[in-house]
């Protein structure tokens, strides 16, 4: 069953970054209301810095918030490149949890295999996934290459996998963890945030093609039942 995209289109950047913490906020607050806890998966990259900046500025119950990151690279927490890092610096005021998909950098097939056990240990479904997409049409890190079969498998149970993206992203050269399609669609609302026509495009063509498109992004949604908000910034 195919998701359902609505579109949010926004002039302007500060339109965006009110209509996307508009709806995390409230995401946040029916989660914590109706089960105590809200457990998000934030995309990486750099489209959320700025509203997740404004996000953490908010007087929300961040005491029982846990985020994570929808995907990593593989690398220290300390490395610029690693999205928990960034979670944790942005997040640094607030009393948020910030749970690392990453630990040890062994080989990036054991790094997934810890996530995974990591991720059955925490509340499920997630109460939120906030991806972004890149202009190949990629999301979160599902990428083509050796473990894009294992990162949409449905049937495996893996809520994460270890990735060896082919070829590798130019902004980020390195291995990665992330959720797997299954654990992105069983989340309890999917949002997806990105920027510029060229991804609007992609995601068109993604949308149009389904099951026999060559953009990842085409295959998540595939796995998404019921709407999927697209917060996008034209230009
Ligand atoms: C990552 C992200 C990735 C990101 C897209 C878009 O780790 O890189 O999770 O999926 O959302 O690459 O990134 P930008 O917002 O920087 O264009």
């Amino acid at each position: 069953m195919p998701a359902h995209v609505t579109w949010h289109a926004y002039a302007s950047r500060e339109a965006m970054i009110a209509g996307v913490v508009a709806e995390v906020t409230r995401c946040i607050e029916e989660s914590v209301a109706a089960r105590g806890r809200a457990t998000l998966a934030l995309s990486g990259g750099k489209t959320p810095v700025a509203i997740l900046e404004r996000l953490a500025a908010l007087d929300l119950p961040w005491e029982a918030v846990t985020l994570m990151p929808s995907d990593d690279r593989i690398v220290p927490i300390t490395d610029p490149l690693s999205n928990a890092g960034m979670l944790a610096r942005v997040f640094s005021s607030t009393a948020a949890r910030v749970l690392p998909l990453v630990g040890a950098t062994d080989g990036y097939r054991t790094v997934g295999v810890q996530a995974d056990e990591m991720l059955h240990a925490q509340p499920w479904p997630l109460d939120l996934v906030w991806l972004g997409m890149g202009a190949d049409g990629h999301t979160a890190s599902v990428f083509p290459g050796p473990d894009y079969a294992a990162a949409l498998d449905a049937a495996s149970g893996r809520r994460a996998v270890g990735v060896r993206p082919e070829p590798l992203p130019p902004e980020a050269p390195v291995d990665r963890v992330t959720l797997t399609a299954p654990a992105i669609a069983t989340a309890r609302r999917c949002i997806l945030v990105m920027e510029g026509d060229t991804k609007r495009r992609v995601l068109d063509t993604a949308l149009a093609e389904g099951e026999r498109s060559a953009y990842p992004i085409a295959h998540v949604l595939q796995q998404c039942n019921g709407e999927v908000p697209v917060h996008w910034l034209a230009g």
